[in-house]
């Protein structure tokens, strides 16, 4: 499944069209970054900015949040839902600080195995803080795939995701890891999206299975019953 135009289309337009202000971008600091990535996990960007902020505020480093109190952190938190996310933030402050010296590790494997990081989260930390080759994998690119590959089998089906990691690996840049993981989430947000499609304004618009075959409706498929 290899093909390395996939990126270079992808990267070209995330440079052009892409998202490039957001307060975690141009930064390569890993808590920034991390930070970030655990309030996006079940959080639209725009219910996120101000959260992110004030968060940053009364815990300026790792080190702050990790000597903190976790009644204040879920203070903190409170508002923005899924309060297992808090728990587990407030734990993996304090086992970086207590295991890494308070230095994010840059491997993803090690990334996931702290609390709240899963394979897709820590590939994204690794991409954005240390430029490191891995593969991001969440609902939105899942839905670009299924549409630009034509993948009509239930993305919730562990052989399907399975199948989708492979794909997601294997069309991994060379060089280029940071645009091209935003990208991939930039598309998926602005264009891509589950119900109105910009088709016309898509860079993947001339390889689009979906497109190609007017399926952008039907795909990817549902839960089957
Ligand atoms: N969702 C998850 N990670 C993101 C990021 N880095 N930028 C925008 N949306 C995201």
């Amino acid at each position: 499944f290899a093909d390395p135009s996939f990126s270079a289309d992808l990267i070209g337009w995330q440079k052009v069209h892409g998202r490039h202000v957001l307060p975690w971008q141009n930064t390569r600091d890993a808590y920034l970054i991390w930070l970030s990535e655990i309030m996006l996990q079940q959080t639209q960007v725009s219910a996120v900015l101000g959260y992110y902020a004030r968060f940053l505020e009364r815990f300026p480093t790792l080190r702050d949040l990790a000597a903190a109190p976790v009644e204040d952190v879920m203070a903190q938190w409170s508002g923005l839902g899924y309060y297992t996310r808090a728990r587990n933030l407030h734990k993996c402050a304090q086992r970086v600080v207590a295991e890494y010296d308070g230095v994010f590790p840059s491997d993803p494997l090690l990334l996931a195995e702290l609390p709240g990081i899963g394979r897709s989260t820590a590939a994204a930390i690794a991409a954005f803080s240390s430029g490191r080759r891995a593969a991001i994998m969440d609902g939105n690119v899942k839905r670009v795939f299924a549409r630009v590959f034509g993948i009509d089998s239930y993305p919730g089906e562990k052989k399907t995701e399975q199948a989708m990691w492979l794909r997601a690996e294997a069309l991994l840049p060379e060089v280029g890891i940071e645009s091209y993981t935003q990208g991939l989430m930039d598309m998926g947000a602005t264009l891509c999206t589950r119900s109105s499609p910009s088709c016309e304004r898509c860079p993947m618009q001339p390889r689009c299975v979906a497109f190609a075959t007017n399926r952008t409706k039907d795909l990817p498929v549902r839960k089957p019953k």
